[in-house]
């Protein structure tokens, strides 16, 4: 489904992927890991054409992505359907000035008729449980509430893949819990789960496989998610994890548990 090949992309000189290849299949869960500034937040923008590569080549459902493609009125919003990214500040996502026209943006854009809008909109105030923030303005809402706003609007065209940059950052333990559950139950409704994330503790619950990023924003590993959580050596050759980590296997069986996170 998405087929990236020997990707680079720079910022004006700085480099932010270095020579990326990887493929993922319908109905995934990936979590992009490493440290700040390795490159995960620029492979999402790729994978959701708000970039183009400047070597290389990124594929979707077979069909080259590029800022050439995106023109196509019509290709880009079929791509758009199929894709949502939920940012990592949703302040930059949210800019409608109530609730209800946030969620309608996108079903507005794809041409949908204001009753079947209407249904969109309702359905994933439902499915978040946010019914009541309908008539709201976003910009006065609390972190975790626009964090459930940006989710609801992506859900609206019922995309294929659902892509997350640092999703559980900014949230209190107990919204992050929630989310957790909710991206659960989204791939088991077969949704692609494509999420970066520092959170060590709750990776392994929304990710199968994990794609490891080195600070020169090269891939060094991608494997099941609990296997690289057991390589320590490997956490803290990327700086994930610091000299002061210390499993706390003995005691609970349960080394995960006591990660020192560097953010
Ligand atoms: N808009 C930008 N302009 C210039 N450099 C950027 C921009 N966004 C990111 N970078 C740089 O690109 C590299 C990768 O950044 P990013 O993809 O945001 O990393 P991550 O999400 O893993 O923290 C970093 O060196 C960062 O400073
Ligand atoms: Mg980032």
């Amino acid at each position: 489904m998405i087929e990236i090949n020997d990707v680079s992309f720079s910022y004006e000189g700085d480099n932010a992927l270095n020579h990326i290849s990887l493929k993922i299949e319908d109905g995934e869960t990936v979590a992009l890991m490493g440290s700040n500034g390795c490159g995960k937040s620029t492979l999402l923008k790729l994978i959701n054409g708000i970039i183009s590569p400047d070597s290389g080549s990124y594929k979707f459902d077979n069909q080259e992505i590029n800022h050439k493609m995106l023109q196509d009125a019509k290709f880009g919003k079929s791509f758009h359907q199929k894709i949502g990214f939920v940012f990592q500040n949703s302040d930059t996502q949210l800019f409608c000035s109530v609730v209800y026209d946030e969620i309608a943006f996108g079903p507005r854009q794809m041409g949908m008729n204001e009753i079947e809008v209407d249904k969109r909109v309702n359905d994933c105030l439902t499915l978040l449980s946010i019914q009541d923030l309908k008539n709201r303005t976003p910009y006065h809402l609390s972190g975790g509430e626009k964090r459930k706003v940006a989710i609801a609007c992506v859900l609206s065209l019922n995309p294929d893949v659902l892509v997350l940059d640092e999703p559980m950052n900014g949230l209190d333990p107990r919204t992050q819990r929630w989310l957790v559950e909710f991206l659960v139950q989204l791939s088991k409704a077969g949704k692609t789960l494509i999420t970066s994330t520092h959170n060590l503790e709750l990776v392994s619950e929304i990710s199968n496989r994990a794609i490891l990023f080195d600070e020169k924003h090269k891939i060094v590993a991608d494997m099941p998610t609990e296997k690289l959580l057991e390589d320590i050596e490997l956490l803290k050759k990327v700086n994930l994890v610091d000299e002061y980590y210390h499993s706390h296997e003995g005691n609970n069986g349960n080394g995960h548990k006591h990660f020192h996170d560097h953010n």
